[in-house]
């Protein structure tokens, strides 16, 4: 089975670079899979700005995927593709819709690589079924190879990252990525910050304290980062209701529900360079439809 896997990785890998050089759809003139047991689906999704192909295996329940930018295609189109680098240490539900968004086209970039501290979370197990890179940062403790925030930050130079997208990264920030991606890091906290945020504010206990409070309004915060947790410049906020019988696992869902919404939105306009930095130096996201509007 292993080799069959490595097998059918690269079988994947060279389909996926056949499309990209002849930039039209081959995915029905694929030969038949390796064995009988084994199925590769191929999809071909196309918008205006890009083209992927996803490639299904039934056996092993891996996905791989290709996308190309169709920018040659689209004459009008003069934003480049963006290519984007996710954190995770836990589920990543922030991070799939993200991922789905890149898919069907409503972001125009592609994630390239993901980092963890956590080898096995959620996330990293979804990234590697995706045929996406997974780095482990920081390495564990007594690990033999030697892996600084220098090496991470030439990880991510060498996938040309261009965007660094934390998602429930419970790990602070190096100051040397910080200082690599000046303006490039956003990270989306589930409280109305500055309310809620900071060292310790995590979790639930985001959602409890929210409560316990008393505060009557909720919901996510898409920020800048800078060297601490949850001081960095906001971006984008939106807003959800804390009800009188609320519990916090049932804020933390529909707070969830809304930041998967709000980071799609965000990843779109940050892809797009719809942020504009004010004079004071706030930035604001500018309207899709109309650029004198001001999210
Ligand atoms: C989210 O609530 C996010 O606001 C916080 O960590 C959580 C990550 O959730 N920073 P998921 O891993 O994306 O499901």
């Amino acid at each position: 089975m292993e080799a069959q896997s490595v097998a059918l990785q690269g079988y994947i890998h060279g389909a996926l670079s056949s499309l990209q050089t002849r930039k039209t759809d081959v995915s029905a003139k694929f030969p038949k899979p390796f064995s009988s047991e084994t199925r590769c689906s191929f999809q071909s999704i196309c918008s205006s700005t890009k083209r992927a192909l996803r490639c299904r295996s039934s056996v092993e329940k891996i996905e791989y995927k290709g996308v190309f930018d169709t920018e040659e295609d689209n004459p009008k189109s003069k934003v480049s593709f963006k290519k984007l680098a996710v954190f995770v240490s836990g589920g990543g539900s922030n991070f799939r819709s993200i991922y789905e968004a890149t898919l069907n086209g409503s972001v125009h970039g592609d994630i390239v690589a993901l980092v963890t501290n956590k080898h096995d979370c959620g996330g990293a197990e979804y990234a590697r079924g995706k045929g996406i890179p997974v780095i482990l940062f920081p390495p564990r403790k007594g690990a033999e190879e030697v892996f600084s925030a220098d090496d991470l930050v030439t990880a991510l130079r060498s996938y040309k990252v261009d965007f660094v997208l934390l998602a429930g990264y419970l790990k602070l920030i190096p100051t040397e990525l910080i200082k690599a991606y000046q303006k490039a890091i956003l990270n989306i906290h589930p409280s109305l910050l500055p309310a809620f945020g900071g060292k310790g504010y995590y979790g639930m206990k985001v959602h409890r304290a929210v409560i316990a409070s008393g505060a009557r309004y909720s919901g996510p915060t898409v920020h800048y980062v800078d060297e601490e947790y949850d001081t960095g410049r906001i971006l984008a906020q939106r807003v959800v209701a804390v009800l009188a019988d609320d519990t916090a696992e049932k804020l933390a869902a529909r707070v969830l529900d809304e930041e998967h919404k709000l980071y799609v939105e965000v990843c779109s306009a940050l892809c797009d360079e719809r942020i504009i930095w004010r004079e004071d130096g706030v930035p604001l996201i500018q309207s899709k439809h109309d650029p004198s509007h001001y999210l």
